[in-house]
């Protein structure tokens, strides 16, 4: 049980984020879904109705310094620390590499990976000054298994991977850990459009993952693997490692 705990989720409102916040909750965390969209806050209150903790929603884009500080200082001034983040806001624009403009690369690396940047950077910081904290981020599967369409939102999240290992080794020494999280398939309002319909043959154990699934994962990384720094997992149905 996480009773006294506090986690703070980013990109919540919808979702991955939504189940991991939710996941936190069953668990007896106190919960800070955050969003860019105003709809969090209602979407926090209808979960803060079904748990015993604490579930507050607060407005966070992950693309903007002062929004972050702001959302983290909130989160702090409310519960008095933090003991984990989940980083998932992300998405981006998934076309053939010849075809991406300038602006679709922008809009991927600014979302994804300048703003998982912005958020452990403040986050680090925080967890400095209160002496602990883990961070989990979020990467993807299709970082590694590529079917095709995705120069921006692979090289994004291959830089998640790579700054989650470089933040690691920073503070090892700090009681912070940092890892990442990388879902396979998994049926989300991100992959309406008939994407995963598409690749579903390939996975091996042939189905989607639930996001209550890779949820359960990613609070295990955030609060019990406490010997793991630096990782990105994978829960995928098995498709980084072959196809069948
Ligand atoms: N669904 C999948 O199959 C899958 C697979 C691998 C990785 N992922 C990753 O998991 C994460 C969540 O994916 P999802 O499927 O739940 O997506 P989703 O689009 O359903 O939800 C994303 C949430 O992030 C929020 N968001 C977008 N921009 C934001 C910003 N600037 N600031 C704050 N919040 C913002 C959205 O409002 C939304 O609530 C993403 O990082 C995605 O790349 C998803």
């Amino acid at each position: 049980m996480l009773k006294n705990k506090v986690a703070l989720v980013t990109g919540a409102a919808q979702g991955i984020g939504y189940a991991v916040s939710e996941e936190f909750a069953k668990q007896g965390a106190d919960v800070v879904l955050t969003d860019y969209n105003p709809n969090v806050i209602l979407v926090a209150k209808e979960m803060a109705k079904k748990y015993k903790s604490r579930i507050i929603g607060i407005v966070l884009n992950v693309m903007d310094v002062k929004s972050i500080q702001d959302g983290l200082n909130q989160a702090q001034s409310k519960f008095g620390h933090l003991d984990y983040v989940v980083n998932n806001a992300g998405g981006g624009v998934l076309k053939p590499f010849a075809e991406l403009t300038n602006d679709d690369f922008d809009k991927t690396i600014n979302l994804d990976l300048r703003g998982t940047f912005l958020c452990m950077r403040a986050e680090v910081q925080l967890f400095i000054r209160q002496g602990f904290g883990s961070i989990v981020d979020t990467g993807a599967l299709g970082s590694v298994y590529n079917p095709g369409g995705m120069g921006a939102y692979n090289a994004a999240k291959n830089g998640i991977m790579g700054m989650t290992q470089a933040a690691a080794i920073d503070y090892a020494d700090k009681n912070i850990r940092v890892n990442c999280v990388a879902p396979g398939l998994t049926k989300t309002p991100l992959n309406d459009g008939g994407f995963l319909e598409k690749i579903l043959p390939t996975v091996p154990m042939k189905r989607y993952e639930t996001a209550a699934e890779v949820a359960k994962v990613f609070v295990f990384i955030a609060s019990e693997a406490t010997f793991m720094t630096g990782q990105t997992i994978f829960s995928d149905g098995g498709v980084s490692v072959g196809l069948k």
